[in-house]
């Protein structure tokens, strides 16, 4: 956390992490939330775009119940591993992100690697609002979680960048996971345009806020529709070196216990790697959204 201002809403503190973006709330059991608290909280994390709580004790059932108080649930995303029934330890709203093996057999999603900056499932027509990450266990050093400010990052944006993608649509691709992983029967995309997913605005308004943002996706195979390949390749790096910079940033470093919350219509999210030979795993929810207008 940077220098916070620590500010006292309705029985918590929320302390800004100095940062372009989010901020952490102390003194909160979310297992134990009455209407005004949480109302409270919304509003904290509808002004931050991503709120941390340290120290939580969440089952599965506090994890859905604290989740669903946003909104109704959107089913775990498709991946690569479920194949192997990993994902029938848990719920089918709960999405397990983990390297682990059991029986020779990831546990989870997403194993040990980078996961390139994205925002969540935005290859669907109505993308997850919100997601919500819970740590259980966490490796000693790497697999931290950065977070992008896109609304900061439009502000910002040079202004030849902002015309060339004023009205546009990007065709968001869901053949990939963010690792880099093929899911479980989708085929390798050989042609971007051809890629199979969903299109939305480059520039979303937030449906609550009324703030307009980048809406990028994931840099991998995405198409600014109807425009010519090579062109759209050259405007996604500049869209995406732009977005990416620090200066839109701040990077949380977990600790077993911590529980994230983060806006998918207006942040982006990334994952450092880590060793394989360490165990991480966290469970995620993801609360339904709108269509992206
Ligand atoms: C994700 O939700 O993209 C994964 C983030 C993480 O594993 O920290």
């Amino acid at each position: 956390m940077g220098d916070p201002a620590t500010v006292a809403e309705s029985g918590f503190d929320v302390v800004p992490t100095g940062a372009a973006i989010g901020a952490e709330i102390v003194g909160l059991d979310l297992r134990a939330l009455d209407d005004a608290t949480f109302a409270a909280l919304r509003q904290a994390w509808l002004k931050h775009q991503v709120l941390l709580f340290r120290g939580q004790t969440m089952s599965d059932d506090d994890l859905v119940a604290f989740a669903q108080r946003f909104g109704p649930l959107d089913r775990a995303p498709a991946s690569e591993y479920d194949a192997s029934g990993s994902q029938e330890k848990s719920r089918p709203d709960i999405w397990i992100i983990s390297n682990v093996l059991e029986d020779g057999k990831p546990i989870g999603a997403l194993g040990a690697d980078e996961a390139e900056w994205h925002t969540d499932m935005s290859y669907v027509d109505a993308p997850p609002m919100a997601s919500v990450l819970y740590s259980l266990e966490i490796p000693p050093t790497g697999g931290d979680t950065s977070f992008a400010n896109m609304v900061a990052a439009l502000e910002a944006l040079p202004a030849d960048l902002r015309a060339q993608i004023e009205g546009k649509t990007l065709n968001h691709d869901s053949s990939y996971t963010s690792t880099g992983q093929l899911r479980k029967g989708a085929d390798p995309v050989t042609d971007v345009t051809q890629a199979p997913g969903a299109r939305h605005p480059m520039i979303r308004t937030h449906p609550e806020s009324g703030v307009q943002s980048l809406y990028l996706g994931r840099r991998r195979n995405g198409w600014v529709v109807g425009m010519d390949v090579a062109q759209s390749e050259a405007l996604l790096d500049a869209l995406w070196a732009h977005c990416a910079s620090p200066r839109f940033a701040w990077t949380h470093q977990w600790r077993t216990g911590d529980l994230l919350i983060w806006d998918n219509r207006s942040a982006n999210h990334r994952r450092d790697a880590f060793d394989a030979s360490a165990r991480r795993v966290m469970h995620r929810c993801q609360i339904k959204g709108d269509v992206p207008r």
